[in-house]
């Protein structure tokens, strides 16, 4: 197995993130947040701050810098700072202030002066209920409102009043930040009329073009380089407000600038998960075969309704054969920072209800749940006629069966000493999706190559996955690959999300070796050249003609080249019309709840997944356990505490309740290996966002198992197991 590439750079602190480029002349801007919820900015005093030591510029809506809102495909419009007097959230950007020195702008932005026109906030999702929405469709992340019936069946109702055994519950889940280590921030160089901005993100090529298209600029002019990221999480997908402002402060003041937020500036003045309610009936025969599902979800989104939590979307048009399925998604517009895309947008709080559901079903039919679960396994997501590429789901849960002892668990639980235990399971799906990738490789007179594509590695491994796939495509040894990634300058690799990037730029390397080897034997078989007239054939990194052999460099020198290039593309296509694809797995959760102090403890977790070839284990290994802990996050401590006023009563990383290692138990990850090339020629499908799906689930599952108490929100707290 290949280590990580990157690894030695990050460990040894040579990794070079945003912030941590310095430039010559460079100045410090810093932001000013909203100290209400709603309402309007009625006038700012910036007179101290303006005439505070070494300030430059203070920007606001009364003096903003000009910005035009761009739009772009997947993740849709971007918001962009400072550009009218609305106050839409507490904590949102009002102005910017730049000075010579991190502190002098620190402390001018202390001496700015807000005064506000207040308006009543609309800041909890359950208060917003009756006001809430139909989602439009079309929109960048609306789901389908969908409903499937088996002929003769006039609707959901019928189906479910004529099930011989039904379950209904309404399931709520918290609002929630991706809170990434590197907190969102750019350096921005303008020379010559191009603009240079190091920001880390999730795509270059996508923060350039976002940019260029807010301070309308040819794209050409927009450099964006991010070769490393502290963690994105589909948070860094769009530009950031600390990009926009230092870019277009830079561009107006003629000097580099350089901005962050702070830690708690981060909870607000980015975007974040939305809080969701669900309600979820289900009905069954007898045996457990689902007759019917109906999943009706409604989210909170920011005031310009600019993402909308899917939770409907992948859960239940997805998970199970049903006969009858209908799905409603339903938003609430709040005064609530903005939401994005956030580690499975959807899947994940959606399969917290579906999977407690599955759960109580599974206890009303007095079934075991894996065996509910196998009854209703499908071969293609209700109401379409493409069936799955490759699923391994039963060998899934048989082998997590077997791996975590399931066989030992009794329907009640049982106690070691003062602790109460319990075992749940649930099922994580998360589609299958590539997105279009260009990846540039080079053959080198000195028998090099190199892999290079402008798309990101947030802490993924994509870095690694370039290497690998490239010896692989190359037949080389990874050794002799120099990868590249993280600079809008390289060919446009597209989006490190949505679990995709393995899948598109590996799928783009090999189509490039192969076009490029196919060049290097056109030129080693050419007139004049060693192999002239012969029959070639390229292995193990060599020509091969009649009775000898050459390097790829070897040839190269002969010819007098110095390298050979090409660009790889891939993008999806016919194989979309001919199956559905999805990654699967299992969740497997032990809990100790303590008789006494009721504090409820993960003690074992196992998750068994099948998401076609791994092309890198011990990244794998990471993204998936990781996910899983994103899952106990989520499940016992992760939420936002929301006052009435808007504000965030715990926006700093000690409020924001985080798992450390003494909540985490030894976590024990399994891969059953399908190479799926009918999804594409990698046949990796990608396992990015699903370690985390279905884990909540299996948490309140096991609870319940141990305890009797079935929580219907996340996150779980000891008050709710008294
Ligand atoms: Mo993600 S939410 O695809 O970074």
């Amino acid at each position: 197995m290949a280590a990580r590439v990157d690894a030695p750079l990050k460990v040894t602190g040579r990794a070079k993130y945003g912030v941590d480029n310095n430039v010559p002349g460079m100045v410090y801007g810093y932001v000013v947040v909203s100290t209400i919820a709603h309402g309007e900015v009625e006038s700012m005093d910036v007179t101290a701050a303006k005439s505070a030591p070494g300030v430059l510029a203070v920007y606001s809506p009364f003096d903003p810098l000009v910005l035009r809102t761009p739009t772009m495909p997947i993740i849709g419009q971007t918001w962009v700072p400072l550009q009218d007097k609305a106050i839409t959230y507490h904590g949102q950007p009002v102005a910017f202030v730049v000075a010579e020195t991190f502190e002098q702008a620190r402390d001018a932005a202390m001496l700015v002066e807000v005064t506000y026109r207040e308006l009543p906030a609309l800041t909890s999702l359950e208060d917003g209920l009756e006001t809430a929405v139909e989602a439009a469709p079309g929109h960048v992340s609306a789901p389908p409102t969908l409903t499937v019936l088996a002929a003769g069946v006039e609707s959901i109702e019928d189906a479910l009043a004529e099930s011989p055994v039904v379950v209904e519950s309404t399931y709520h889940t918290a609002p929630q930040n991706h809170t990434p280590m590197e907190p969102h921030s750019a350096v921005a160089v303008w020379e010559q009329g191009s603009l240079t901005v190091y920001s880390g993100n999730q795509g270059s090529d996508l923060q350039a073009a976002e940019l260029a298209m807010a301070l309308e600029l040819d794209p050409s002019r927009v450099h964006a380089v991010n070769p490393f990221v502290g963690g994105a999480f589909g948070g860094k997908g769009r530009t950031s407000v600390p990009a926009f402002l230092a870019a277009a402060a830079s561009r107006a003041l003629g000097r580099p600038v350089k901005a962050s937020l702070t830690r708690e500036q981060v909870f607000t003045a980015t975007a974040g998960r939305a809080a969701t309610v669900q309600r979820i009936a289900l009905g069954a025969e007898r045996d457990g075969s689902l007759v019917a599902l109906r999943h009706d979800s409604w989210c909170n989104t920011d005031t310009e309704r600019s993402f909308i939590e899917p939770t409907s979307h992948g859960t239940s048009r997805e998970w199970y054969a049903t006969r009858n399925l209908a799905i409603s998604q339903r938003i609430v517009p709040l005064n609530l920072p903005p939401t994005t895309f956030m580690r499975a947008p959807g899947e994940a709080p959606g399969s917290f209800a579906l999977e407690s559901a599955m759960d109580e079903l599974a206890v009303a039919l007095d079934m075991d749940p894996i065996e509910l679960r196998q009854r209703n396994n499908s071969l293609a997501p209700p109401g379409n006629e493409l069936q799955w590429s490759s699923k391994h789901l039963d060998e899934c849960l048989r082998i997590g069966a077997q791996r975590f002892g399931w066989a030992d668990r009794s329907p009640r639980g049982h106690t070691d000493g003062d602790w109460l235990v319990g075992m749940g399971v649930a099922v994580a799906m998360f589609p299958a999706l590539r997105f279009p990738a260009s990846v540039g490789i080079t053959l080198r007179a000195d028998d090099t190559a190199d892999v290079e594509t402008s798309g990101a590695d947030p802490g993924t491994g994509l870095l690694t996955v370039l290497s690998s796939i490239g010896a692989e495509s190359l037949d080389i040894p990874a050794d002799k690959i120099t990868p590249r990634l993280g600079d809008s300058a390289l060919p446009p690799g597209g989006m490190s999300g949505g679990s995709t990037a393995t899948a598109s730029t590996g799928t783009a390397i090999m189509a490039g070796a192969a076009q490029l080897i196919d060049e290097l034997l056109a030129v080693a078989s050419a007139p004049g050249a060693p192999f002239a007239g012969q029959e070639v054939s390229y292995a193990d990194g060599r020509v091969h003609g009649d009775g000898r052999s050459m390097t790829f460099g070897e040839v190269l020198r002969a010819v007098g080249r110095p390298s050979l290039s090409v660009v790889g593309s891939s993008a999806p296509g016919e194989e979309l019309t001919k199956h559905s694809f999805s990654s699967f797995g299992a969740q497997f959760v032990e809990v100790r709840v303590h008789r006494l102090t009721r504090e409820p403890r993960v003690s074992r977790m196992l998750g068994v997944f099948d998401g076609g070839r791994v092309i890198n284990h011990q990244a794998a290994y990471s993204q998936l356990a990781g996910g899983m802990i994103w899952g106990v996050s989520a499940a016992l401590h992760e939420g936002f505490e929301v006052e009435r006023s808007g504000r965030f009563a715990n926006a700093d990383l000690a409020g924001y309740l985080l798992p450390v290692n003494a909540d985490i138990p030894d976590i024990d990850v399994h891969l059953v290996e399908y190479p799926d090339t009918l999804h594409n020629a990698v046949g990796a499908r990608g396992l990015g966002e699903i370690g985390t799906v279905g884990v909540a689930a299996a948490i309140a599952n096991a609870i319940f198992n141990a305890t009797g108490i079935r929580v219907r929100h996340i996150p779980i707290r000891i008050e709710d197991l008294l």
